[in-house]
């Protein structure tokens, strides 16, 4: 099954936002196989946003994602990648439809309380980064015949 790195920024932990993000993706069927409380480096916050480096705003999101805890999540499930930036909404916002998590919980953009990885690569990557690989799980969890319907 594919796996997503989906983080909850610095204002989403202080926010107390954490529940309610975890609770998005667990209700829709995703599985969580790994997950920890830390505060990145801002060297660290460079590396996982690296491919943004010559945006004008690269060092103020260096230094906000370092800013304090972030909770680093691995959900797993199918087109966990695609539809889990889904349920985070669009980057800005003010554009994100509500009922999304950034449509319906953040209003500016420097500020939007969740990252999720936009593609196969950088999930692996991102993953990679933030996690050991014995600090994920693999499991299959009773409701996954529920969810997908086989056996
Ligand atoms: P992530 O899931 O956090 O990677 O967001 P994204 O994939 O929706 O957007 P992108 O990777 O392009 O940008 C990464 C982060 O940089 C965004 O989540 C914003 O927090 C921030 N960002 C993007 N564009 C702007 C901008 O124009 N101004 C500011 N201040 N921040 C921005
Ligand atoms: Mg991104």
């Amino acid at each position: 099954l594919e796996r997503t790195f989906i983080a909850v920024k610095p204002d989403g932990v202080q926010r107390g936002l954490i529940s309610e993000i975890i609770s998005r993706f667990e209700r829709k069927g995703y599985k969580l196989v790994g997950i920890k409380v830390v505060v990145p480096s801002k060297e660290f916050a460079g590396k996982h946003y690296h491919a943004l480096k010559d945006k004008p705003f690269f060092n103020g999101l260096s230094e906000f994602l370092s800013s304090g805890p972030v909770v680093a999540m691995v959900w797993e499930g199918e087109g966990v990648i695609t539809y889990g930036r889904k349920l985070i909404g669009a980057t800005d916002p003010q554009k994100s439809e509500p009922g999304t998590i950034r449509g319906d919980l953040a209003v500016v953009v420097g500020r939007n309380i969740i990252h999720g990885s936009d593609g196969p690569e950088t999930a692996k990557d991102e993953i990679n980064l933030w996690f050991k690989p014995e600090e994920l799980v693999s499991f299959t969890s009773n409701a996954e015949k529920w969810i997908y319907g086989v056996n």
